[in-house]
């Protein structure tokens, strides 16, 4: 059997965190052959729930899971790891404005920041999927400067997941049949979910969605609309925020990161822009991107129509007055 790679959740007491560990520990993200550590990271008072985490980790019974450590301490948390879940962050409370979310948040991922950069190895994948995700992940890897900054990615894999199956229900085909929608910017309102450049295979052939669908209205609209509110929509229906459809696309996100995309597929990752298609350099920009030997490789020659162009401005300027705001937060 392969040596054990060391797996690293943050949050691991929390809701998301509940469904990501079962799939890790079920090889469903790194593999069915392949063996785990697994270190789960959150705060002291939690220690007591995540104890209860690690009795039911036991009780799965799955030999892949080799050895579990709770802990409140990040340098037994990210020693040495291969490949790391960003979760744990500070919720938004009742009358919380927006900016303390953001200033309690980037404090945290400045801590976790230097602690990857102390005890990680440097080749660790780190994925953020903790709120506001794309500057999360920017601050993380800003304060971990021996990592590349190529290996720290936010989540917009469930934007993604959530436009694809919007798509499939309108044309009426199977979710699996809907390739290459992309969200552009912020894991947050302004995202832009585009299906400008997304296909979806009838009789084995690809067609483009915006054919199949003949409803530019409803592109342009409706379907980006009700991309941008699904997590406020959750919210409202099941009075907690989405859990195991973020777990599912937490997995789905590293999972290609380890093992490549499909030919002819991309996917969306927060990766740290490069300044293609014009957006600012150093903002965390969900892009898409192809893997290939865990490394990703942004999609280059896209045609950018003026109305997607208008979009992407907007939520690249959101995501510079975050970075903003993020620091002056941090030279306080
Ligand atoms: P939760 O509140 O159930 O769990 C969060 C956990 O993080 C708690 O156990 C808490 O104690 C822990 N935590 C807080 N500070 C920590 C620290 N400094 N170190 C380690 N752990 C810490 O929240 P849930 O539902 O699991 O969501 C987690 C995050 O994921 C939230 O920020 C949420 O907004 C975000 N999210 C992101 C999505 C995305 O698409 N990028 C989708 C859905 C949620």
């Amino acid at each position: 059997q392969a040596k054990p790679i060391t797996v690293v959740v943050t949050g691991a007491a929390g809701q998301i965190a509940y469904s990501l560990l079962y799939q890790l520990a079920a090889g469903s993200v790194f593999g069915e052959d392949q063996p785990i550590d697994l270190r789960l990271l959150d705060i002291p008072p939690m220690m007591g729930v995540l104890e209860g985490v690690v009795m039911e980790l036991q009780d799965l019974a799955l030999p892949l899971l080799k050895n579990v450590l709770p802990t409140a301490d990040p340098e037994p948390a990210f020693k040495d790891a291969d490949a790391v879940f960003l979760v744990g962050s500070m919720p938004r409370k009742e009358g919380m404005e927006r900016k303390d979310l953001l200033a309690a948040n980037v404090k945290i991922f400045k801590v976790q920041g230097e602690a990857l950069d102390k005890f990680a190895k440097k080749d660790v994948k780190v994925l953020v999927v903790g709120n506001p995700a794309n500057t999360n992940a920017l601050i993380c890897s800003h304060y971990a400067p021996s990592i590349p900054k190529e290996n720290f990615t936010a989540m917009t894999r469930l934007d993604q997941n959530r436009a694809q199956a919007a798509l499939a229900s309108r044309i009426g085909v199977s979710v699996d049949k809907v390739k290459n929608v992309i969200i552009w910017g912020n894991h947050s309102s302004t995202q832009y979910p585009d299906a400008a450049h997304a296909t979806v295979e009838k009789d084995c052939v690809a067609h483009p969605v915006s054919k199949a669908i003949n409803d530019d209205a409803w592109l342009n609209g409706e379907f980006v609309e009700t991309i941008q509110k699904r997590g406020a929509a959750v919210i409202a229906a099941r009075k907690m925020s989405s859990a195991m459809s973020a777990a599912k696309a937490a997995g789905d996100h590293m999972r290609d990161w380890w093992f490549g995309t499909k030919p002819n597929q991309f996917v969306s990752m927060g990766v740290v822009s490069d300044g293609s298609y014009g957006i600012p350099k150093d903002v965390v920009f969900s892009l898409p991107v192809t893997i290939k030997d865990k490394k990703y490789t942004i999609v280059q020659g896209l045609e950018i129509s003026s109305h997607a162009r208008a979009k992407l401005d907007i939520t690249a300027k959101e995501l510079e007055e975050e970075r903003a705001e993020a620091n002056a937060v941090l030279q306080q």
